[in-house]
């Protein structure tokens, strides 16, 4: 049997941070080897705020060159760059063309963002969730790995799914596959260093909000050492008055590869001086690998520059192939 399609992707606006590891891309590393995946760099969406052009290519760059540091595989991956392929921008007129405004006004990220973004609101942000429906969609994905703030994005996708087969499609042929989302419980909402019951975001203006993935040892000591806790005696998982500490014990499990209970059997007597050092110390080990494989990758752009005109043919053959169907099924002109 064919194995199922995984497509996902991140915003190449500055460097990966802890929560878009855990949340997202170490889980597309653990179940790459069952699925036929498409990670993409979605370079597209990285305008619906301000940028700067001067390093939106390094950006991308950088994006793609982690996706191979953290463990992508390509024998069984393909990574590309969203703008390389016209398609989506393509798919993305159509789609809104059927999609209710006032869905998109209601997506809670875009309310969030808007509000940050004051008078200088882009069309661009209130379409974002479309743009994502037809990156997805392109690919017949099966399944979407992301973090929990997705979850919304994915309900959306399928209801502009369902819309396009409902008026365009006959009923035993839809024309485009439901995707579902795939969101580990664990490692799902990564809370920022500061304050634990805000997300760990790149659009925290704090960096000390956040540990990024190439974040030196003596900058993830200094962020550790300065992070928020509480005075309370002893560590706990899953008490809501203690957030910071249910997150810094969720990093610990996570980056040490030990479970709940292993770590609670070893940190619940423990005081913050004792945790604090310990959880360095594994944050480091747990980057090093990726830092120097990401080294390597960037030392050698003619093989990162291979690996996305490779990722471009082959994600560009299936974006086509679907767009054409949906233009089909929309009426549109072709000439043969
Ligand atoms: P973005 O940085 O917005 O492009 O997000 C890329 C991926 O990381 C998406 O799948 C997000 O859901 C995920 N992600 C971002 N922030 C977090 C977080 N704090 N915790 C868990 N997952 C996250
Ligand atoms: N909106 C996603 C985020 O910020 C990024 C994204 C764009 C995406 N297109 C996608 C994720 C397609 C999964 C699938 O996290």
């Amino acid at each position: 049997m064919a194995k199922q399609r995984i497509l996902s992707g991140v915003q190449p606006t500055g460097n990966l941070h802890l929560g878009n590891y855990l949340g997202a891309i170490r889980n597309w590393v653990e179940v790459q080897e069952n699925y036929d995946n498409f990670f993409c760099v979605v370079d597209l969406h990285a305008i619906t705020v301000p940028h700067d052009p001067k390093i939106l290519a390094k950006d991308t760059y950088t994006i793609a060159a982690l996706y191979l540091a953290c463990g992508i595989d390509l024998n069984n991956s393909t990574i590309f760059v969203q703008s390389h392929i016209s398609a989506h921008s393509e798919l993305t007129w159509l789609l809104n063309c059927i999609t209710p405004l006032n869905w998109l006004e209601k997506m809670i990220q875009f309310k969030e963002k808007a509000l940050k973004q004051g008078e200088n609101v882009s069309v661009g942000l209130l379409d974002y969730p479309v743009l994502m429906a037809a990156d997805i969609l392109l690919y017949d994905a099966d399944k979407v790995p992301v973090g929990d703030d997705q979850k919304q994005h994915l309900e959306l996708t399928r209801d502009i799914a369902v819309r396009i087969n409902d008026k365009f499609g006959k009923k035993k042929e839809p024309i485009l596959k439901l995707p579902e989302a795939l969101i580990r419980k664990e490692g799902a909402r990564i809370m920022s260093l500061t304050d634990g019951t805000k997300k760990m975001s790149k659009s925290d203006p704090s960096e000390l909000s956040r540990i990024s993935l190439l974040d030196s040892p003596d900058v993830i000591n200094k962020k550790i050492k300065k992070c928020k806790t509480d005075p309370l005696k002893g560590l706990e998982f899953d008490n809501p008055e203690r957030p910071e500490c249910h997150n810094l014990l969720t990093l610990y499990s996570l980056l040490s590869g030990k479970n709940k209970e292993e770590v609670k059997a070893e940190c619940s007597e423990m005081g913050w001086g004792q945790f604090k050092p310990l959880l360095t110390e594994t944050t480091i080990e747990a980057l090093k690998p990726i830092q120097e494989k990401y080294q390597e990758i960037m030392d050698n752009q003619g093989y990162l520059n291979g690996v996305l005109k490779e990722g471009k043919e082959k994600a560009e053959a299936v974006a086509n192939n679907t767009l054409s169907r949906v233009k089909k099924a929309m009426g549109y002109l072709t000439l043969n």
